[in-house]
């Protein structure tokens, strides 16, 4: 069944905690956290002592999306305040094979993660070393932007290489996700469907999560 990770970036900040309680009852499989530093990316959003404070609130992993600048300096900050899987954006790695072996001795699980413009083939050296690979279909910064869809081919490329290479990284998508667009993404090869707008936009959360999960 294709897992469900909620952005929390279009949640109501006031009141987090029953925004994830909310999710979380209605079938969520991840909690997304999105980090962005105003460097690599035009927006700032939140640090490791939001993630620390949501930890005790729910039971789900929580999915870290690391959208910063030299993520090497707070990777030990964001695992020891509650992450358990840490993604980091290829783009920001000076020495990415360096980055993901020091999450992975933080005791998290590591992701890495590629923009819309950036060619798969720069991940296949390092894919026998993730955990799982996401691929943004939008450019990351903002919720409730549309779906690029040539990203798919990508993704279709990483689910044949995982096939080849006997691997079991996950394949997750980010942005723009909603139920004609998951449709697409489940086609080709997706597991983990990042979902903001389309989620906390909606009143009935667990509805909107199983129309995505549904597609
Ligand atoms: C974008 C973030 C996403 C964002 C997705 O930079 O990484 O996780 O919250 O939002 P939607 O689902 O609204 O496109
Ligand atoms: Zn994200």
């Amino acid at each position: 069944m294709t897992k469900i990770a909620p952005s929390i970036l279009s949640a109501d900040f006031a009141n987090l905690q029953h925004e994830i309680i909310d999710v979380e009852n209605g079938g969520a499989d991840y909690i997304h956290v999105d980090v962005m530093d105003g460097h690599f990316v035009p927006n700032i959003t939140i640090g490791p002592l939001i993630v620390k404070a949501i930890r005790p609130v729910t039971k789900l992993p929580l999915d870290v999306h690391l959208m910063i600048e030299d993520p090497d300096k707070y990777i030990r900050d964001f695992a020891e305040a509650g992450a358990d899987i840490i993604t980091v954006h290829v783009e920001a790695c000076r020495h990415l094979h360096r980055t993901v072996h020091a999450i992975k001795d933080a005791g998290v699980k590591a992701g890495i993660v590629i923009n819309p413009a950036t060619p798969v083939e720069l991940i296949r050296p390092i894919l026998s070393n993730v955990d799982l690979v996401l691929f943004m279909t939008v450019n990351p910064g903002f919720g409730g932007q549309s779906f690029i869809e040539e990203v798919l081919e990508k993704v279709e490329l990483a689910s044949l290489w995982r096939k080849e290479l006997n691997l079991n990284f996950e394949i997750e998508v980010d942005g723009g996700v909603n139920q004609s667009t998951a449709k697409l993404c489940k086609k080709a090869g997706v597991d983990v469907l990042v979902a903001g707008s389309a989620i906390f936009n909606q009143k009935d959360r667990k509805e909107a999560i199983e129309i995505i999960r549904n597609a």
